[in-house]
C-alpha cells in the first residue's frame, strides 16, 4: 500500500517570515511535503510556487479544513497575521485575523488530532512599564491591539494544550531583519528598510528617533528558532506559544554606526510618527534562558555579522534585478 506524505501547511507563506521559512521548510523536508498558502496570490517570480501553493483566508473554516484535509496535512506553521502597525489603522480586521484564524488552526488541529501547531507570539505582548529586560513570566499589558492579540494567543495556547492535549508551540520573536520579502507593517520595519537606502546610496528618514532600542534577530536565526522549537521533545518544554528568544539587542544610531562602516556616506533623518510610542512600549531585550535551557535556543548573528550579511545580499539581489532588466 502507498505510504501517504504527511504534509506541512504554512499559511501566511507570502510575508516576510513565511517567504524564507516556506523554503527553509522545504529544504529540510523536501519540495512535496510542504504547501505554502496566503490570502494573496504569490508573484510569478516567487520560489513559493516551487511547490504547491493554495489560497487561503485564515478566517474562513471550512476553507483552511478543506485544504487541511486535501493535502493530509499533518502540522500548521500559521503565520497568516496583522501585524502592529497596519493592526492599529484597522485593529477589527487585526483582532479577526489573529484570533479567529488562529482559533480555527486551534480547532482543526484537535479536530483532525494534527501533530503540532507552530504560532509566533512577539514582543509586543509587553507595554508601557515592561523592564529593559523582559523577563520570561510577568505582567502582559500591551496598548497596540496586534499586541492584545498576541497575549490572546499565548493564553489559548495553554488552554488549547491542558483542556485537548493539542500540542501547539510558539516564541516571542523580536523584529525579524531579513532580505528576501519586504516586512509586512509593523513597528520594526525601519531595521529593514534602512538597508534598502543604504544599498541603493539613498537617505532614510526613519519613523523612530535614534535612541529607540529594541530586540531584533536576523533571518536565518528566526528560522532556526522555528525548525528547532518545532523539533524539540514535548516533555522538554515548560511553555507553549510563548518562549522569549533573545539574539541581538540595538538602537538606531548603532545600527548606523555599523552600517557606515561599509557605507562611510550614508544619510539618516529622523522623523518620528506614531509607531515611536509602540517602539517606546515595548522592551530593550529579553531574557531567553527557558528557551536556552528547554530546547537549546542559541542564536548565530550578532549586530556586525548581521549587517555584513544583508549589505552583501541586497548587493546581490540589485545586481540579479538589473541583469533581468537588461
Ligand atoms: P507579514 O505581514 O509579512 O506576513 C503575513 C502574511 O499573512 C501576509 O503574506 C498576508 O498576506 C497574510 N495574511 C493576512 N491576512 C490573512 C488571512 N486572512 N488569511 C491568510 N493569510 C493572511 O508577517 P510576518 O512578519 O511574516 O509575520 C509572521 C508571523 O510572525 C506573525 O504571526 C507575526 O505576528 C509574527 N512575528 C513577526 C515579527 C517580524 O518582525 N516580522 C516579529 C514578531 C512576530
Ligand atoms: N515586528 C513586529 C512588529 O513590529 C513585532 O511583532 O509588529
Amino acid at each position: 500500500m502507498k505510504k501517504e506524505t504527511k504534509r506541512i501547511l504554512v499559511t501566511g507563506a507570502n510575508g516576510q517570515i513565511g517567504t524564507e521559512l516556506t523554503i527553509a521548510l522545504r529544504k529540510i523536508y523536501g519540495e512535496e511535503s510542504v504547501v505554502a498558502s496566503d490570502i494573496v496570490v504569490p508573484n510569478a517570480e516567487s520560489t513559493l510556487h516551487n511547490g504547491i501553493f493554495e489560497t487561503l483566508d485564515v478566517t474562513n473554516f471550512d476553507d483552511f479544513e478543506r485544504i487541511v484535509r486535501r493535502h493530509n496535512v499533518d502540522t500548521i506553521v500559521h503565520l497568516a497575521a496583522i501585524l502592529s502597525a497596519v493592526g492599529e489603522a484597522n485593529p477589527m480586521r487585526c483582532w479577526n485575523v489573529n484570533i479567529n484564524g488562529t482559533l480555527n488552526a486551534f480547532n482543526i488541529g484537535v479536530k483532525h488530532q494534527l501533530s503540532k501547531i507552530f504560532v509566533p507570539s512577539s514582543i509586543a505582548v509587553w507595554g508601557p512599564g515592561v523592564p529593559k529586560v523582559a523577563p520570561q513570566e510577568g505582567i502582559l499589558k500591551p496598548r497596540t491591539m496586534y499586541g492584545l492579540t498576541k497575549v490572546t494567543i499565548e493564553l489559548l495556547g495553554d488552554y488549547y494544550f491542558q483542556k485537548y492535549g493539542l500540542d501547539c508551540r510558539g516564541v516571542r520573536y523580536p523584529g525579524i531583519i531579513s532580505s528576501e520579502a519586504l516586512p509586512g507593517g509593523g513597528t520594526t520595519d525601519y531595521a529593514v528598510e534602512i538597508f534598502y537606502k543604504a544599498v541603493a546610496g539613498e537617505k532614510f528618514i526613519c519613523f523612530v528617533n535614534e535612541n529607540t532600542r529594541l530586540p531584533m534577530m536576523y533571518m536565518p536565526d528566526c528560522i532556526k528558532a522555528a525548525v528547532n522549537l518545532l523539533n524539540a521533545p514535548i516533555e522538554q518544554l515548560t511553555h507553549h506559544c510563548d518562549y522569549n528568544v533573545g539574539s541581538m539587542s540595538f538602537d538606531v544610531k548603532s545600527l548606523v554606526e555599523e552600517i557606515r562602516k561599509h557605507y562611510p556616506n550614508f544619510e539618516i533623518e529622523f522623523k518620528p510618527d506614531y509607531r515611536q510610542e509602540i517602539a517606546d512600549s515595548w522592551p530593550d531585550d529579553v531574557d531567553d534562558s527557558d528557551a536556552r535551557n528547554d530546547w537549546g535556543w542559541q542564536p548565530d548573528y550578532d549586530l556586525p555579522r548581521m549587517v555584513a550579511d544583508m549589505i552583501e545580499k541586497l548587493k546581490l539581489k540589485i545586481t540579479k534585478k538589473e541583469i533581468k532588466q537588461n
